[in-house]
């Protein structure tokens, strides 16, 4: 099979390592991709929203399938674009439709979507200017702190946390103003729920399911998860209160009212389903539905797949996945995110990147997240820059290793937090 894979971190270097290992594949190309990409496939200078480009050139070099990394080209249609188009329809798409991508593209129609199947999440209300002084009423009726939603996608900052009724009344004003442009045109005010977070990710075919490894990453940039937050600065997999009890309830309560839900409203949806849940005292509620894997949990959840991905995928866009085998590793996988300093704020870029003889020794895998070549040497190229991920028997020791391995990478400026796994 010849693949095309969209996207550029650290999230996309994990699947294109996975995908690479596969007997299927004949070629595998990343677009755009980034110097870690390189090392397991071909990167091609294609912006992942570019559908023209991306057409032209899979239907140049005979692409079979395209598994869509990042969340922007599904909120942007490009199912709809390959599946409704005669000479792109025979290729395989990973991902939802553009209507189903809306669970993740959509804070109030996901709420809306749960609301209708009962699946468990926070109360909310869903406001715009237009019933502001109903957001205003409901915000009244909550206790601090307040959460506001921006209802479309915000590179990650369209949640607003705040301790005053005073702070989230003059944020929501704010919002719904244009901080966040049209995406905060609606903004989903709900009630702060307490809890511990996990990431799950379900592979459908949008009939069939299949539980990948539940993994649980730390947003925050400082140790503690203290400070602002960030794209994610690490992960471990399994986490050990996802146990079968709890599973059980996020397959009933969760997974499967939802693919029931989309099969009832005939929405198309081939791909990963990443459900952010919040555990309060054992019982699963949906804090975020995304339409793909979540970033840096890819980075440790690829380590425990024992079965061949690129099967699987096949499975899924030939609505035959109950009949293939997902076999996971029972090792534990962790990953430390090395990000440059001043990340998530303003940081330089274009250090070079020194170590990689010494960690390739080693019995850690390194991901890539935002590395790029120049004059043939490897040098940071964004705010995340290498996911060092490694095994364990338990989370102490994957840990132990990715730090031994995280202490001979070096850039100018490098960070990393020292307590990933702290709370488990
Ligand atoms: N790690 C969270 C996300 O990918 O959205």
């Amino acid at each position: 099979m010849r693949l095309l894979l969209l996207g550029s971190g650290g999230r996309e270097h994990a699947m294109a390592w996975k995908i690479a290992q596969s007997p299927k594949v004949e070629k595998l190309y990343i677009a755009p991709g980034n110097a870690g990409t390189e090392l397991v496939g071909e990167n091609v200078n294609i912006k992942a929203t570019d559908f023209e480009a991306i057409k032209t050139f899979a239907l140049e070099k005979g692409i079979d399938m395209i598994v869509v990394g990042p969340e922007d080209p599904l909120v942007k249609g490009i199912y709809d674009f390959f599946t409704e188009d005669i000479t792109t329809r025979h290729i395989a798409i990973i991902g939802p439709s553009m209507k189903g991508a809306q669970l993740e593209g959509s804070k109030e129609f996901a709420k809306e979507f749960m609301q209708r199947y009962d699946i468990p999440t926070a109360r909310y209300k869903s406001v715009t200017k237009e019933n502001l002084e109903e957001g205003i009423a409901f915000l009244e009726t909550l206790k601090a702190p307040y959460v506001l939603k921006a209802d479309g996608l915000c590179a990650g900052k369209g949640v607003l946390i705040l301790p005053t009724l005073e702070d989230a009344k003059f944020e929501l004003n704010a919002m719904l103003s244009g901080m966040f442009g049209q995406a905060s045109a609606t903004v989903v005010i709900e009630e702060f729920i307490k809890g511990i977070e996990c990431s799950v990710f379900v592979l459908t075919d949008g009939k069939s399911y299949k539980v990948l490894p539940v993994a649980k990453d730390y947003k925050r940039i400082g140790e503690g998860d203290t400070g602002l937050n960030t794209g994610g600065m690490g992960s471990v997999t399994p986490v050990p209160f996802a146990d079968e009890a709890f599973m059980e309830k996020v397959r009933t309560r969760i997974i499967e009212p939802t693919i029931r839900g989309l099969q009832e409203e005939e929405i198309a949806y081939k791909g990963f389903i990443f459900l952010g849940l919040f555990n309060m005292d054992g019982e699963p509620l949906v804090v975020e539905y995304n339409v793909r894997m979540g970033d840096p949990e890819t980075e440790s959840v690829m380590l425990r797949i024992q079965s061949d991905l690129v099967e699987l995928l096949e499975g899924i866009w030939n609505e035959d996945l109950d009949s293939r085998t997902l076999e996971i590793d029972p090792r534990t996988a962790a990953c430390v995110m090395m990000v440059s300093g001043g990340y998530p704020e303003a940081y330089e870029k274009g250090f070079p990147i020194t170590g990689f003889n010494l960690a390739e020794k080693s019995d850690s895998i390194l991901f890539h997240a935002g590395t790029t070549k120049k004059d043939g040497q490897t040098v940071t190229d964004g705010g995340r820059v290498i996911a060092v991920c490694s095994y364990g028997e338990n989370k102490e020791e994957a840990l132990a290793q990715s730090y031994k391995v995280a202490n001979i990478i070096s850039f100018e400026n490098k960070y990393f937090r020292r307590d990933i796994g702290f709370d488990l």
